[in-house]
């Protein structure tokens, strides 16, 4: 982790000034520093919304002066709270009564709140907690949020190995080893940060009712959906890539409202299939004018704003706007991917990119035509140098086009060695670029360009 030195742009004042200065004076001063940062639209390598319509900047400045935690003084928030969780649950196809769900400030806290109830529901079952360690199934592909919910919780971390041939998903036979009477739960992911692929959910799901049946152990699955919670619902492989609540084994689904929610910072959402199957002591209920209301959550004061930018992306966009946004973003990252190996430089690592590789033309008819070109993973573009460049090439690495891009003002971070991830075992160097939905034709043509322009010039 950097300091604060390292992060910081400027010279550190060490205390507030004796004087305050003129607004116009502290805004140009503040806009200079930021001056430096990487254009949040131009940060490819983030899922977070950066753009926002003006009505929705509106109503966040009215949202955000009103705390969270105020239910009585703020009902509307908290009204607008219950019914996001109410969509997403039957987005998600919770049984129609029975749920629960909270509003957080992003898949992280969602997912130690999934953990969290996990680990208590087994501690209640176990006879002799005091006496055995817990453990938890985590995919080498999951966030690192879920591993801070093993260090943070005193659970043990068993980490399911992950390869290309496994599809760049959990392997399924290494995970049924895993599994004894200690295991409080396992964590899947909807779809990998690093690479976009689903975890094979229905599969891992079938392992544990066979589990159960010959052990009598009942271990619940939580899917961290952080993006694909609001990418699969709205792609046509949702119909045969079972993945949520439609499996009885799926206790709890988060998701970042931020990412392909379209809400901004900060909000994500957890939803619990059954709120009579969380342990009763997680539950704080507190009356207030209109009724009662039950927290489960790590903070307290929180603005509303992102709740607000949630409710009204649901309203404002409607089923169709989700669907026709995904459909957009995946044949893009299609698009993307097929141009990117169309250049000779680089290799797609993600499916759908490699498969409609080098048919640029088939995917402009089929987008005309209105048909989406997907693979159930996220609308994201994995790739490396191509093997004609790596043996011609070896000296080339991506962190030097990743540092081109950057002086071009994008991030296109080479953030990631996906360590032993290889077919034999080899890690895999990556760049990625998340398809959001503010990336026009225009700005995909200037990557594609300042990419081929990085190598061709690298490689003088
Ligand atoms: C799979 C997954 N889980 C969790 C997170 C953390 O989400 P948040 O930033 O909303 O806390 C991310 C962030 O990219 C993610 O991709």
């Amino acid at each position: 982790m950097p300091s604060n030195e390292m992060l910081a742009p400027h010279p550190l004042s060490s205390s507030i000034p004796d004087k305050g200065a003129s607004m116009d004076s502290v805004e140009a001063m503040i806009h200079k520093q930021m001056a430096g940062d990487v254009p949040p639209s131009r940060d490819l390598g983030r899922f977070t919304t950066t753009k926002y319509d003006d009505t929705a900047t509106r109503l966040f400045n009215v949202g955000n002066v009103r705390n969270q935690a105020c239910i009585e003084e703020y009902p509307s928030i908290a009204s607008f709270q219950s019914e996001c969780v109410s969509i997403l649950a039957g987005l998600w196809n919770a049984p129609s009564t029975g749920f629960m769900g909270t509003a957080t400030t992003g898949s992280s806290e969602a997912v130690l709140l999934g953990g969290l109830t996990m680990k208590r529901q087994w501690q209640i079952k176990q006879p002799d907690v005091l006496n055995s360690r817990p453990n938890v199934i985590i995919g080498a592909n999951a966030h690192i949020c879920v591993n801070k919910f093993a260090g943070y919780f005193n659970v043990e971390a068993r980490i399911v190995p992950v390869s290309e041939s496994t599809g760049f998903a959990v392997d399924t036979e290494a995970l049924k080893n895993m599994l004894d009477a200690n295991t409080v739960g396992v964590f899947l992911t909807l779809g990998s940060t690093y690479t976009g692929h689903y975890d094979p959910i229905q599969r891992v799901a079938n392992i544990l009712d066979d589990y159960e049946n010959r052990t009598g152990h009942d271990i619940p699955i939580h899917v961290d959906a952080a993006s694909g919670g609001f990418v699969a619902p709205f792609t046509p492989s949702n119909e045969t890539f079972i993945w949520d609540f439609r499996l009885p084994r799926v206790q709890s689904i988060n998701a970042s409202g931020h990412k392909y929610g379209m809400a901004p910072l900060a909000v994500g959402w957890m939803v619990w299939r059954d709120k009579s199957k969380i342990p009763q002591e997680l539950l704080l209920e507190s009356s207030y004018l209109r009724g009662s209301h039950t927290n489960f959550s790590l903070s307290f004061s929180r603005s509303g704003a992102p709740i607000v930018g949630q409710y009204y992306s649901f309203h404002r966009l409607g089923l169709a706007g989700y669907r026709e946004r995904v459909q957009t973003m995946m044949s893009r990252a299609n698009l993307l991917g097929t141009r990117l190996e169309d250049t000779g430089f680089f290799s797609c690592l993600a499916d759908s990119r490699r498969l409609v590789s080098h048919k640029a033309n088939e995917i402009n008819t089929r987008c005309q035509e209105g048909r989406c070109v997907e693979a159930p993973e996220l609308p994201i573009v994995v790739f490396g140098f191509s093997e004609h460049v790596l043996a011609t090439y070896p000296k080339l690495r991506l962190s030097d086009v990743s540092n081109a891009m950057h002086d071009l003002k994008f991030s296109i971070p080479r953030s990631y060695t996906l360590a032993g991830w290889g077919a034999q075992g080899e890690d895999i160097d990556i760049m990625r670029v998340v398809l959001r939905d503010e990336m026009t034709i225009e700005t995909l043509e200037e990557v594609l360009t300042g990419l081929t322009h990085a190598v061709e010039h690298l490689i003088r």
